[in-house]
């Protein structure tokens, strides 16, 4: 499906702990635009689904739940997106590694990514965005101008995940960071539909080897010679 806007879209995709977000709110605020984080969309929804005890890898359990479920995303002043779920802000909520894994299985139900593409293209529409998520190029705006795959190791990817569950003040343990990773990245590759693979025009970024800033110099150059 082709997805038509006078807007600018920049897609962001990789796995968890590539830097995503971190780098797409820096091009976001860099280049002017808004930053959209699909995966806090996914998360909203698995946060309900953990709440009613349902099991969410059961398609058909999930699917009965979703005409209860009003997910929005709203601006603050700050430009911080906050997510309401039923009208309740669950934006600090939804951050936990119980939800993590939760929002990895929801997120493999057709169902699910069905109910949440129309809210990720419409702001595309309406504004010049930078989405990260899993499948922004290939799915949700295979239009966008710039197309950008996230990766680093996922040992490294776990220690930049440990460090920020850490500072958050979430109790957990190194090995067990690794683990979900790995889990998840098995997870989110493997899935039938929009499996977590670059678009074949995307430039892919490694970063591995470079801290934020380097990784930041990487994207912004990519960005700049695209836009
Ligand atoms: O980026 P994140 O860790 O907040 O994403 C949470 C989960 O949602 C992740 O396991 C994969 C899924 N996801 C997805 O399938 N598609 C997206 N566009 C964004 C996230």
């Amino acid at each position: 499906m082709e997805t038509k806007s006078e807007h600018i879209a920049i897609a962001i995709d990789g796995p968890s702990g590539a830097g995503k977000s971190t780098l797409a709110r820096m091009a976001a605020r860099h280049f002017g635009y808004i930053y959209v984080d699909t995966g806090a969309l996914y998360r909203t929804v698995a946060l309900f689904v953990l709440r009613s005890g349902a099991d969410t890898k059961d398609a058909a359990a999930v699917s009965a739940l979703l005409p209860g479920i009003h997910v929005e995303m709203r601006y603050d002043g700050a430009g911080v997106q906050r997510m309401l779920l039923n009208g309740e802000d669950v934006t600090d909520l939804i951050r936990t590694p119980e939800v993590s894994m939760a929002a990895s299985d929801v997120s493999a139900l057709p169902p699910v990514r069905a109910f949440l593409l129309d809210t990720q293209r419409d702001m595309a529409e309406r504004y010049d965005v930078v989405m990260d998520g899993r499948d922004i190029g290939t799915v949700v705006l295979p239009e966008a101008r710039v197309k950008i795959f996230l990766t680093a190791s996922a040992r490294e990817r776990a220690r930049r995940r440990f460090r920020e569950l850490r500072e958050r003040g979430v109790e957990t343990d190194f090995e067990t960071v690794l683990q979900e990773i790995e889990l998840r990245d098995r997870n989110d590759s493997s899935r039938e539909i929009a499996p977590l693979r670059p678009a074949p025009d995307a430039v892919i970024c490694d970063t591995t080897e470079h801290d934020l800033d380097g990784s930041f110099e990487l994207i912004r150059e990519m960005i700049e010679a695209k836009r």
